[in-house]
């Protein structure tokens, strides 16, 4: 049945006010339980260590503890009241990682730092008091930035991904910087390495000699954010250029064999990678969705040359496994008038060749960004969650905002880019040709043009006229219902000041395409993101992860905000992202 048929079901929840409230705010009907903040035994039964408080836990410690920061997530169901939670850490807050603060570097303090980002497998059990973790478990698992795995796809064994330690390039150690994630048909997850770039570094003198492509890229001796390089000499640029070119994929790990290695899936091509997802063509191949989230980089599809082996059992993971190694590469342009071309980034075509700085079929996907330049796709407001409609197949992107915007040197606004300096970002959605994933061209317009609509200026566009307003949309995911779920990232600095200050804190909001209706669901604890999102298949659970509670500035330098969830007052205790568990109190479907 239609939604459109039952509005009365629809968004029937008490909308919450925007708020500055240190705390979680759910409408009055809705509960929720704190699950697996960071520093939580993960629940490897081998070694379950204790949070320490203090933030004294060894790098040891925290391979089989939650890492810090949680971001993109899915729930893969083990039956009706269990499941594996599968989610992202994707950065560290140094000052809250270490007892004594971000003191100077040790190679311990890198160690800690690297176990601290990856992705964690947990399993989850909803009892009569609520869900719980599930302790030890035979799935439990933490990958982090010394996991081992593999490469994978056309840009595997490439000179570019040869180093001193793997000279085949086709192994690395580890994953880092993971933010949104995918779901693969078969039933993989998939996590994506966003800002890898500041953990490579080395000394400022040697930024003279970086190529186009690694300045593109952001990987410069100097700009590094933390100095990972004195102490594993990996993160040097100047010993191992290429080390960069291993980061920046999208990443398939098999979440029900603990023993399974992790794969880079090169064909996927290499980006700041925010999202990754999949939808079936009509012909049974995969396409996959992927944002680039920098100002001006773009959005990409991959969409496999193999069929897709139905099935979500293991004999249909071992059957697909290859699928994301084969396939093409576009990127998307959006026309003024609504329409738009996915453009093919095909080795030898169109200028993407050894005259234009492609000597294979692996430079163009290794600098995929390079390639999207010469084909001419549209410079994007920091493309990052990508959702498809589960029944019309319509796809949303968050474009999150983008400050530059028509500042003096930079691209102008355009049709889809649409406001200069814009602050606040929006929703584009479009419709593939033919209801088909796989085709090449595409209609497309704005669901929402975010911020706060009583500023006359702003430019704000909503899907209706009572919508709650939201800026800088971020994780965005639809539900099996066709609710959409849009996540909010305002950077803290400017949480509840200026042009944010009607907004409050970051929010997640749920909003009925079909009408258009737009409600605040829940707002998070003072300097939080909120991101990261899954409804249970019976939608009667939405899991959703809170991000960096407390953090007032970016590089972590000013005394945290908030001390949620272990204390009241800021100051009280470290704060620590982790996952909600969200349900009605009348066990109903949520959202409805
Ligand atoms: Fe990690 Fe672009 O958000
Ligand atoms: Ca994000
Ligand atoms: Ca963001
Ligand atoms: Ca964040």
């Amino acid at each position: 049945t239609s939604l459109a048929a039952t509005p009365g079901r629809v968004l029937g929840f008490t909308g919450v006010p925007a708020t500055l409230t240190d705390g979680i705010t759910v409408p009055p009907e809705y509960r929720y339980e704190v699950l697996y903040p960071w520093g939580a035994p993960t629940g490897v039964a081998a070694s379950m260590p204790a949070f320490a408080p203090d933030g004294s836990n060894s790098a040891a410690d925290q391979a089989v503890q939650a890492g810090m920061h949680h971001d993109g997530m899915h729930f893969f169901a083990l039956g009706a009241d269990r499941g594996l939670l599968v989610m992202n850490h994707e950065y560290t807050d140094e000052q809250l990682l270490n007892p004594a603060g971000a003191t100077q570097w040790t190679a311990e303090r890198v160690r800690k730092s690297l176990h601290a980002m990856g992705v964690s497998v947990i399993e989850v059990e909803r009892t009569p008091q609520g869900w719980r973790q599930v302790l030890p478990s035979r799935y439990a698992r933490r990958v982090h930035g010394y996991t081992p795995m593999r490469i994978t796809g056309p840009a595997a064994g490439s000179p570019r991904m040869r180093t001193a330690a793997n000279p085949a390039g086709d192994h690395v150690f580890g994953t880092f910087a993971n933010c949104a994630m995918g779901v693969t048909p078969w039933g993989t997850y998939l996590t994506c390495e966003e800002n890898f770039h500041g953990y490579f570094g080395g000394p400022k003198e040697a930024a003279a000699q970086s190529t186009e492509a690694q300045r593109r890229y952001g990987a410069i001796p100097g700009a590094q954010w933390v100095d990972y390089w004195r102490f594993d000499e990996r993160f040097d640029l100047t010993k191992h250029p290429n080390e960069p070119n291993r980061f920046g994929w999208v990443v398939e790990i098999d979440p029900f064999d603990p023993e399974s290695v992790p794969v880079k899936r090169t064909a996927l091509g290499r980006k700041r990678q925010e999202s990754a997802t999949c939808m079936l063509t009509k012909d049974g191949r995969v396409a996959v969705y992927m944002g680039d989230d920098a100002r001006f980089e773009y959005i990409f599809k991959f969409v496999s040359r193999d069929k897709v082996v139905p099935g979500q059992d293991a004999a249909a993971r071992r059957a697909n496994r290859n699928v994301l190694d084969h396939g093409t590469l576009y990127a998307a342009r959006y026309d003024a008038g609504g329409r738009g071309q996915w453009l093919e980034l095909q080795h030898g075509q169109g200028g993407i060749d050894a005259a234009g700085g492609f000597a294979d079929p692996a430079d163009v996907l290794i600098h995929a960004r390079l390639a999207g330049d010469i084909v001419g796709a549209t410079r994007m407001d920091r493309p990052e969650w990508i959702a498809v409609h589960p029944q019309t197949g319509e796809v949303y992107v968050t474009l999150t905002g983008n400050d530059q915007r028509g500042a003096p040197g930079k691209p102008a606004a355009d049709a889809a880019n649409p406001r200069a300096g814009n602050i606040y970002g929006g929703i584009l959605r479009w419709r593939e040709d033919n209801a088909d994933a796989a085709s090449t061209g595409f209609a497309w317009d704005h669901f929402a043009v975010a911020g706060d609509p009583k500023r006359p200026d702003a430019g704000v566009r909503y899907p209706s006229a009572d919508a709650d307003a939201f800026g800088n949309p971020d994780g965005l995911v639809f539900d099996s219902g066709g609710l959409l779920w849009i996540q909010t990232d305002m950077s803290g600095p400017g949480i509840g000041k200026g042009p944010m200050a009607a907004l409050g804190n970051n929010a997640m909001l749920c909003a009925d395409p079909s009408t258009g209706r737009i409600k605040r669901f829940l707002v998070g604890p003072n300097g939080c993101e909120i991101t990261g999102c899954v409804v249970t298949p019976d939608r009667r659970t939405l899991f959703v992860n809170i991000q960096h509670p407390g953090e007032t500035r970016e590089d972590g330098s000013a005394a945290p905000n908030s001390a949620w969830p272990d204390g009241k007052l800021p100051g009280s205790a470290r704060p620590r992202s982790a996952t909600l568990a969200v349900q009605r109190r009348d066990g109903g479907i949520v959202g409805t």
